[in-house]
C-alpha cells in the first residue's frame, strides 16, 4: 500500500531524503507494509536549480498543498529555523499527520510544546537527525538505555567548530585564517556565530540532556563559551602539554542537580575524544548499569542526515502499521535543579601575559598558594614588548576556587592579563 509523504524544504538534507527514500522504498515496503512516496515538496524558490532530480514529486511554494492534503499522512520538515517551521509542524500534527524533523533549533526552543501537540493528536514526532546527523543518539537514550540512570554526557556535537579546531591543530594557523578557509569550503556559514559561539552545541545538549536525565532543561540552563578566544598559541601549548583543544558539550547529573556546559577544553591525546577530527561528532554516555558508551560518526551532510530521518520514517510506518504511534513519552518529564559550573573539581589551563619584571611570577604563585590551588605544570616564555607569557595547569580545583583566583588575577591588571582559561580533561574517558 502506498503511503504519501510531504516534504517541507529541499536543500542539503531534504535532497538527501528524496534520494534515500527512493533508494530504499522497496525495502521499507517489505519492512513496514507501506510503500513510501514523497508526493509534494515545499520550497521557497521554484526556479532554483537543484541537485536532486525530481520524478513524480510536485514542487510547490504553498505549504497548504501539503498541510491541507488529507492524502498525505507523514510530513518531513527539513526547512530549518523557528518560523514558519513551528507553525507548519503544529498545523500538520493538528491535521493528524505524523512529523519527522532535523530541526534542532526548533526542538531546543519549542520541543515541549510540539511534543504535547503530538501526544494530543496521537501522532509520532521524531527527530533523530536533530543531534549528531547520522549517529543514533536520541533513540538509544530514549529506548535502549532507559534501564540506566544516566549520569554523564560528554561530546563533540558541532562539526564546524571541530573542523576549525582540527585545522588549527594540524596547521598551526590562527582562528581567523581557518574560519575564512572553512567558510570558503562551505564548512562554516557566512555568519558563523551560532556555531563558533557554542550556541548550536548548547541547543543540541539541551535536547540530549532532557532525554538522558529525564528533566526539563532549557537553553538558559547551559553555560556556554565558544571558540573565538582560542589562539594559535593555545593550540601550541596544548600540544606541548600532550593535549588537543576541543569544544565539548558536557552534561552531568549527580542525583541532586544537573550541570550543563559547552566550553573549549584541553583533551589529552590519550582520550578517545582527542581523535575525533574534522566534521565528525562523538558522544560519551555513562549509565550506571551500562558503564561507558561512545557513539561516533558523521554529524552532518546530505545522506548521513537523511539516514537518520529515513530511519525515523521507518519507525513511524511500523508504528502506523501496528496502530501505536506516539507510543513513547518523548519529552522531558520533571523539573530538576540546575547548577552552573562543573560539579566536580577539574584541572584548569590558564594562559596569561605578565610584565617581565622581578617579583611578578612570585606574586602570581603566592595568590595560587593562598587560594590553596596547587600547580601541576608551569611554562614561562618570554613574549614581546617586555611581556612574559605564563601558562599554568592546576591540579584538580573546584570551579568556585578557580573563579575566585581568576578574579584576583584579573584585579592585578597593572601586572598581568589573563588570555585564556580552559578546563583540562583527564586522560581517559
Ligand atoms: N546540513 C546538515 O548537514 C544538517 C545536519 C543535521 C541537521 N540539519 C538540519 O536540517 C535542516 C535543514 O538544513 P539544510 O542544511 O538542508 O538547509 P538548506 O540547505 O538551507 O535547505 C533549506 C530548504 O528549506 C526551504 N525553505 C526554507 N525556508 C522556507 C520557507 N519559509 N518556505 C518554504 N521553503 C523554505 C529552502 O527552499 P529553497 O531551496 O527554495 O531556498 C530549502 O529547500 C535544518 O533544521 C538544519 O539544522 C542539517
Amino acid at each position: 500500500m502506498e503511503l504519501k509523504i510531504g516534504l517541507l524544504g529541499c536543500g542539503t538534507v531534504g535532497g538527501g531524503v528524496v534520494e534515500l527514500i527512493r533508494m530504499r522504498a522497496d525495502k521499507i515496503a517489505a519492512m513496514t507494509g507501506f510503500y513510501p512516496i514523497i508526493t509534494d515538496v515545499l520550497v521557497r524558490d521554484l526556479t532554483k536549480e537543484r541537485k536532486v532530480q525530481f520524478q513524480h514529486e510536485r514542487l510547490t511554494d504553498q505549504a497548504s498543498n501539503i498541510l491541507d492534503n488529507d492524502d498525505i499522512k507523514v510530513v518531513i520538515e527539513t526547512m530549518g529555523g523557528i518560523e514558519p517551521a513551528r507553525t507548519m509542524i503544529l498545523a500538520a500534527l493538528r491535521a493528524g499527520k505524523h512529523v519527522i524533523t532535523a530541526n534542532k533549533d526548533l526542538i531546543a526552543l519549542h520541543g515541549p510544546e510540539i511534543i504535547e501537540a503530538a501526544e494530543a493528536a496521537r501522532c509520532d514526532f521524531l527527530y533523530e537527525a536533530a543531534v549528531g546527523g547520522a549517529i543514533p543518539l536520541i533513540r538509544p537514550l530514549k529506548e535502549s538505555l532507559t534501564a540506566n540512570e544516566i549520569t554523564d554526557l560528554k561530546g563533540i556535537i558541532n562539526g564546524t567548530t571541530n573542523y576549525i579546531l582540527s585545522k588549527m591543530t594540524e596547521s598551526g594557523a590562527n582562528y581567523e585564517e581557518v574560519l575564512k578557509e572553512a567558510q570558503d569550503l562551505g564548512y562554516a556559514e557566512s555568519n558563523p556565530a551560532s556555531d563558533v559561539d557554542g550556541l548550536d552545541a548548547a541547543r543540541k545538549l539541551t535536547i540530549l540532556a532532557g532525554i538522558a536525565f529525564g528533566a526539563k532543561v532549557s537553553l538558559d540552563d547551559v553555560e556556554v563559551k565558544g571558540i573565538r578566544t582560542i589562539a594559535a598559541s593555545d593550540v601550541a601549548y596544548a600540544h606541548e602539554l600532550g593535549a588537543v583543544i576541543k569544544l565539548l558539550a558536557v552534561g552531568k547529573d549527580d542525583g541532586k542537580s544537573i550541570a550543563l556546559e559547552v566550553r573549549p577544553s584541553l583533551v589529552p591525546k590519550s582520550h578517545p575524544l582527542a581523535t575525533v577530527n574534522d566534521a565528525f561528532n562523538a558522544l560519551f554516555v555513562h549509565g550506571d548499569a551500562a558503564g561507558d558508551l561512545m557513539f561516533f560518526g558523521r554529524g552532518a551532510g546530505s545522506l548521513p542526515t537523511a539516514s537518520a530521518i529515513v530511519g525515523d520514517v521507518i519507525e513511524n510506518l511500523r508504528n502506523i502499521s501496528m496502530n501505536i504511534p506516539s507510543r513513547f513519552r518523548t519529552g522531558p518529564v520533571a523539573s530538576r535543579a540546575v547548577r552552573k559550573g562543573s560539579p566536580e573539581p577539574l584541572r584548569y589551563y590558564l594562559r596569561m601575559h605578565a610584565k617581565d619584571q622581578p617579583g611578578v611570577f612570585a606574586h602570581i604563585a603566592s595568590l595560587f598558594a593562598k587560594a590553596e590551588i596547587s600547580l601541576e605544570t608551569v611554562l614561562q616564555k618570554r613574549a614581546h614588548d617586555n611581556q612574559a607569557e605564563i601558562v599554568i595547569v592546576t591540579h584538580e580545583t573546584p570551579s568556585a576556587a578557580l573563579s575566585s583566583i581568576v578574579e584576583q588575577l584579573t584585579a592585578r591588571g597593572d601586572l598581568l592579563e589573563i588570555k585564556n582559561v580552559m578546563p583540562m580533561e583527564k586522560g581517559d574517558a
